[in-house]
């Protein structure tokens, strides 16, 4: 099937920062067509049709978003597509919609009433199936009781459960009602909470007793009650049991979920809502230490994540489709809680570790569920290839017809064990290339028209005008490496940072003049095809979650015994990229092993276990520029291979170096 060619490398490099070199090592010249009979039957069918599609979609980009809009339910009409006063967008203005009743309502009025909605299987083997009818009867009653709790359109909602059903009941009953959702994952720690929910000001906070992990339980209502000691807005927290943990419920302020259920009504008109009412924030790592809360609204949204997951995943009636993403990351929320509801898929909804009880519960439950679509990140498929192929050779995994990656670049290696062994050469995969900023995918291949290469997400889809350019913004020649930027407005992309116009402006418009930057370095081949080099911020993806390096940073130095700190990464066979951090001591610290644990724990606490470095080396001082500004690449370069190569003639102190190198990690 493969057109395997020989090899051939070329070395490009830009600088976009003063710090940063992009550079990329071509050597992928593998090719795989769509097979016959899955692009027979795909929505889009060949390249010819792909081509024609974005050709029109780029010659008239309102019509093309116009034509998928009126696809939808309105209440009422938009007047207008796109109003465009850079960089602030507002989509089908004077449209009013509701999206939950787009996902919900629609189906439940067509045959796919009794069709399964939400297939749920527990980390213990426990199974729920909702069906698009009982769906609708629990998002409306938990509408009623956020009414009934004084909730109103465009008051913030913070959830913090695990894995479960109401999960995605909290998250529509807020669209449902026009209150804006605030999902934080459950991973994270009752700091990270207190400043999420202060940020957006949420009213209520929606939680569970507990979420199982691996055979055991985490408390979260604890950690909520530890959060919303500081957060002054908070005026309620709505508890749902579901380990049956022990937890203190504080009178007047916390409630049973199943309580207010029992009380509310089980029918709820959906609000009609403005097209750009906002939908939901979701708080994502930048460059500084603060968290962006990324905003988006109704409509637009509702555009794209039900477009795109229609035509990347191909999705049919017969489907059922597995998402392994968290619901507290945004794949969650447009491929888990949104796209495939609007499309009345099927999903697959699991609620533990990939691990538990062993290392094939996937395909386990691939087998048991004759799932026909598998969507994971890369990080879990390199864990895959480390636990051994017979986890997967074991299970009969013919239902499967696609898969997908997402999160972060995936090397040509890790793509061709997953074509090979998971997708037993069946399968095409669809890398998908987006991010929190944009709600949807951008980057894509279209499963039945696109020839995959192992390690590119491909081509932009239709609507998606993305080129990868010089810092003056002039476009690079094919397969020089630059800044990743998108064109033209498109209907899902953030509208600003909560609450913070002029860093949205800055954060994503300053760099290249009127074209969204998106943070990555790329290239485009000689096929127009994407090839994500990563980050050139100071935004690291570690096992597929994104951190912003200064977040770890503050959460270091907030440490009595620390005085400064900084944090960069490495690359990392299983993780992606792994943290190490340099710290230098305050005088009366010494450096030892207890004090390196004690950093680590205090990361969790301050941000979540997801952000605890990997190393920390102890630093006398840190290498710093004559105008005081730390030299990261430097210290990338010793974090990677313990020797520095790149130009050091603006650093301030060369002894500082010594003392980096050669430290015993973690
Ligand atoms: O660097 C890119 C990487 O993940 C970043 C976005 O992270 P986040 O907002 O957490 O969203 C992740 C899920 C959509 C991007 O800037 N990234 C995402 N998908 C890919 C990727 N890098 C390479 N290939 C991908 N398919």
């Amino acid at each position: 099937m493969a057109t395997d060619e020989t090899t051939s490398n070329a070395q490009n490099t830009v600088t976009p920062t003063a710090e940063v070199s992009i550079s990329s090592v071509l050597s992928e010249k593998r090719k795989f067509p769509p097979p016959a009979d899955f692009a027979l039957n795909a929505h889009v069918s060949s390249m010819a049709e792909y081509e024609k599609l974005y050709a029109a979609a780029e010659a008239d980009p309102e019509a093309y978003w116009a034509g998928l809009a009126e696809k939808f339910h309105w209440f009422k009409k938009w007047d207008t597509v796109l109003e465009w006063n850079s960089p602030f967008a507002k989509w089908f203005k004077g449209g009013k919609t509701n999206i939950c009743y787009n996902a919900l309502d629609v189906h439940v009025k067509s045959w796919r009433k009794n069709k399964a909605a939400i297939i749920w299987e527990g980390e213990e083997g426990d199974q729920r199936v909702l069906t698009y009818g009982e769906l609708h009867r629990q998002v409306s009653k938990f509408a009623n009781v956020l009414k009934i709790a004084g909730i109103k359109p465009g008051e913030r909602v913070a959830i913090y459960m695990g894995m479960v059903p109401e999960l995605i009941i909290a998250v529509l009953a807020c669209a449902r009602v026009g209150a804006v959702h605030n999902v934080i994952f459950a991973g994270f720690s009752a700091h990270a909470i207190t400043e999420r929910v202060n940020d957006s000001r949420a009213k209520m906070v929606i939680c569970a007793d507990g979420t199982r992990r691996r055979g055991g339980s985490i408390n979260l209502k604890n950690i909520v009650d530890e959060a919303i000691v500081n957060t002054p807005s908070v005026r309620s927290v709505v508890v749902l049991k579901v380990t049956n943990e022990e937890v203190h419920m504080h009178n007047g302020m916390d409630h049973w979920w199943h309580d207010l259920m029992g009380l509310a009504a089980d029918e709820c008109e959906p609000a009609q809502l403005d097209a750009e009412h906002p939908l939901f924030v979701l708080y994502t790592s930048g460059s500084t230490g603060k968290p962006k809360g990324i905003l988006h609204t109704t409509a637009g949204y509702m555009v794209h994540a039900a477009s795109s997951f229609k035509y990347v995943f191909d999705i049919k009636d017969e489907d059922i489709y597995f998402c392994t993403a968290d619901v507290g990351w945004i794949t969650g929320h447009t491929y888990m809680a949104y796209g495939p509801l609007l499309c009345g898929a099927t999903m697959l909804m699991y609620e533990g570790a990939p691990n538990y009880p062993q290392w094939d519960r996937f395909w386990d439950i691939i087998n048991r569920h004759k799932v026909t679509i598998f969507y994971t990140a890369p990080t879990a498929i390199r864990a895959f290839i480390r636990a051994g192929n017979e986890w997967v050779t074991k299970h009969n995994l013919s239902s499967l017809r696609l898969l997908g990656s997402v999160g972060e670049p995936i090397n040509p290696d890790v793509w061709m064990w997953y074509h090979k062994v998971v997708g037993q050469e069946r399968c095409p995969i669809v890398d998908t290339w987006w991010q929190t900023e944009t709600g949807g995918i951008m980057v894509s291949p279209l499963p039945g028209a696109t020839p995959t290469k192992p390690g590119t997400a491909t081509r932009p889809l239709p609507g998606i005008m993305v080129d990868v350019v010089h810092k003056d913004g002039t476009p690079c020649v094919a397969n020089e490496g630059g800044y990743l930027v998108i064109k033209k407005p498109w209907p899902s992309m953030l509208r600003t940072i909560y609450g913070d116009d002029a860093r949205y402006e800055k954060t994503y418009w300053s760099d290249f003049n009127d074209m969204y930057f998106t943070g990555d370095g790329a290239r485009k081949d000689e096929d127009g095809y994407v090839w994500i080099m990563g980050r050139v911020d100071d935004v690291v993806n570690v096992s597929g979650h994104r951190l912003g390096t200064s977040e770890v940073e503050s959460a270091l130095v907030s440490h009595e015994a620390v005085a400064e700190a900084a944090v960069v990464s490495r690359p990392d066979e299983l993780k992606g990229n792994a943290l190490v951090a340099f710290v230098t001591l305050k005088d009366e610290y010494v450096g030892d092993m207890t004090l390196r644990e004690a950093l680590r724990n205090h990361v969790a606490k301050e941000i979540g276990p997801i952000a605890k470095p990997d190393e920390i080396r102890w630093a006398k001082g840190l290498p710093k520029t004559r105008s005081g500004k730390i030299m990261r690449r430097l210290l990338r370069e010793l974090a990677t291979s313990n020797e520095i190569k790149g130009d050091v003639t603006t650093l301030e102190d060369f002894g500082v170096l010594e003392t980096l190198r050669d430290q015993e990690s973690d």
